[in-house]
């Protein structure tokens, strides 16, 4: 007998649950929507329309996938973040809700009309400059990535979303080759894992995100102590900075920051009340770090 919506999703949870996934009725639901190419109104008001063979085909590769613990949002290959919806696969991190507490900080001292030139430095697969120019009309921006894998997904979504022509990608390692005092704004998301805890990880982040993304060397703070002092050299006088930060790394990554001479240096919590963003500017007096 063919599965129709709704048995198909019962059937989906039933699956992930014995499997002993985390969050089985949002992943089945989310699975069987594309699998038989659905809306999720569809599920409530058209319950009874039939999977063809071709989408119970589909249902069963997601759903194996799944059960080997490979993240929804790679099965998928998208993920929906800030407003925007952005294509992900295993060459990027799949973009977090934390990290949308960069983009709340940001926005705020980010005047509507502002022609900022803004940098984002590790910008996977675009989440946070691309969020930024959805936003500001008038502003443009960079991103850097060392993986040139990273930067071809930034690239298609910056062209899906329309954002090509003030989104420049670019591969790189962090800020090297870029002159001083360019930029209004500079966002990071950069790897800060301690190198021991990433095997301890869910294996959706363990075996299946992109190690580059996630290792922050043996205290998990290797990319700050290269950042801070860069993104102050390649800030204009007055310019902005927010980087996102594990939930311990506060003190660490203020302290590196006031060292390199960051002024207004202050840290925001996420909406789960852990310490999330750290952001301050460059003193309008000073024109080198
Ligand atoms: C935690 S991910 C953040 C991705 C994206 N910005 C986001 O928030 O979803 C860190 C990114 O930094 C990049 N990265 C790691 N080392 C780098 C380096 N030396 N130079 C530039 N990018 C680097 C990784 O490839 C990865 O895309």
């Amino acid at each position: 007998m063919p599965m129709n919506l709704l048995t198909a999703w019962q059937g989906a949870k039933q699956r992930l649950q014995r499997a002993g996934l985390p969050g089985p009725v949002i992943d089945a639901r989310l699975l069987v929507e594309a699998a038989a190419e659905a809306s999720r109104a569809d599920i409530v008001t058209d319950p009874y329309r039939e999977l063809t063979p071709e989408q119970e085909a589909r249902l069963d590769d997601y759903l194996g996938r799944r059960e080997h613990r490979e993240p929804v949002s790679q099965i998928l290959g998208r993920k929906g973040f800030w407003k925007i919806m952005l294509q992900v696969n295993a060459n990027v991190l799949t973009p977090r809700p934390d990290t949308e507490s960069v983009l709340d900080v940001v926005l705020k001292d980010f005047p509507e009309q502002a022609a900022w030139n803004v940098l984002d430095l590790g910008v996977g697969s675009g989440a946070i400059l691309l969020a930024i120019l959805a936003e500001r009309p008038a502003a443009r921006g960079l991103g850097v990535d060392v993986s040139e894998d990273a930067i071809a997904v930034a690239r298609d979504n910056a062209a899906a979303l329309g954002l090509a022509g003030r989104a420049a990608l670019l591969r790189g390692d962090w800020s090297a080759g870029l002159a001083d005092a360019e930029f209004d704004l500079v966002v990071s998301n950069p790897p800060y894992i301690a190198t021991e805890v990433i095997a301890t990880l869910e294996p959706e982040v363990a075996q299946y995100e992109p190690r580059i993304a996630l290792d922050g060397g043996p205290d998990g703070l290797d990319a700050y102590r290269i950042l801070a002092p860069e993104i102050l050299r390649v800030l204009k006088p007055g310019g902005r900075f927010a980087v996102e930060i594990g939930y311990d790394q506060k003190d660490a990554v203020e302290a590196l920051f006031k060292i390199s001479g960051a002024v207004d240096v202050r840290t925001t919590r996420d909406l789960a009340d852990r310490d999330r963003v750290v952001a301050g500017s460059k003193n309008p007096l000073e024109t080198k770090a």
